[in-house]
């Protein structure tokens, strides 16, 4: 599906332009906003977090992609997995009139008004990895990052093809973000809802994901199986297991989403079983859309980051190769 979004359309839709709105837009959508070269894209991208070695494998990229050089002037603010930090930046973007504002919602709900707000200031919106949901028509222009129930589901596949009679305890993401819903509905489709005997959220990270774990040792005995929606969860849940004198990987199988280095050296020492990739490095993607969307070019509407999969056959070379 494709669609083009003009700033100036947006501005014209909006009831309150004025004729200075319309004479600075008639510079186009890549204007400068009244400072530095005229060619520079001004970009607000509010980043949800630094919760996990995912996040921080994206942030990375993206800074790398969206430089000075490349023709960018780029404004990051990490809102430490707060929605209410990531609204005030959206807010910010809008009075500094940046070209474009890219985010990664920490949720899918609660952003009704301020992507109304984006809206009328006719501000293009790239969203980025995660997804929301709203009553705003057409809230962005394009959207790029995995397909998360596509990972719930090869997880699953896996299980219930190696594992069929396991008694699973679901480590959640944030709760109510595209992540946890997509990856839980995929992951409960392929293995069915009475495979999985508990569950509870660990926030993205290894330290919740480790408190989550203890409780849930003593709260389900019977557990043999871990399905973690990232590898920092699976990582605190192994420092658990081991800690309660269980081995993982063996005495409880760990399957994990995400794929940086650190899960799956986990994989190759045989703590996890499986783990499906997330795919964090597609910076140079979303520099190239932001400057198509600058320049008026249709876009698709998704860009899907495609993903791999890993047993514990991965070799060192494998490992040696991963980027993060
Ligand atoms: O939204 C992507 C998810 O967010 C990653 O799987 C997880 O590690 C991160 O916190």
């Amino acid at each position: 599906m494709f669609r083009t979004f003009s700033k100036r359309a947006g501005l014209l839709a909006a009831a309150t332009v004025s004729a200075l709105a319309l004479a600075s837009c008639s510079q186009g959508a890549s204007g400068d906003g009244g400072s530095g070269d005229s060619d520079t894209i001004r970009v607000g991208f509010s980043q949800l977090g630094a919760e996990s070695g995912w996040r921080t494998a994206n942030t990375e990229s993206v800074k790398a992609s969206l430089t000075e050089d490349a023709g960018f002037d780029l404004t990051f603010v990490d809102a430490q997995q707060k929605q209410e930090n990531q609204i005030k930046a959206l807010r910010d973007f809008i009075d500094q009139d940046v070209d474009v504002i890219a985010f990664s919602p920490v949720i899918e709900t609660g952003w009704d008004e301020v992507l109304q707000d984006i809206k009328d200031s006719g501000i293009p919106v790239v969203l980025v990895d995660r997804t929301v949901t709203t009553t705003v028509e057409d809230p962005y222009v394009t959207w790029i990052g995995a397909d998360f129930r596509l990972e719930g589901e090869m997880a699953g596949e896996w299980v219930a093809e190696n594992h069929p009679d396991a008694k699973i305890f679901q480590l959640q993401g944030t709760l109510g973000s595209g992540a946890q819903v997509d990856r839980e509905e995929g992951f409960e489709a392929a293995v069915g809802a009475d495979a999985i005997i508990g569950e509870a959220t660990g926030n993205f990270t290894r330290a919740e994901g480790k408190v989550a774990v203890e409780a849930a040792l003593q709260a389900y005995p019977d557990m043999d199986m871990i399905f973690a929606h990232n590898d920092d969860m699976g990582l605190g849940a192994v420092e658990a297991i081991e800690a309660a004198g269980l081995t993982p990987g063996e005495d409880i199988k760990i399957v994990t989403v995400d794929a940086v280095r650190d899960g799956l050296q986990a994989l190759k020492d045989g703590k996890f079983n499986y783990v499906v990739e997330c795919n964090p490095v597609f910076g140079d993607q979303l520099a190239e859309l932001i400057k198509q969307v600058v320049a008026e070019e249709d876009v698709p509407l998704e860009t899907v980051v495609v993903d791999k999969t890993f047993d514990q056959s991965i070799t060192q070379e494998e490992l040696d190769a991963r980027l993060y």
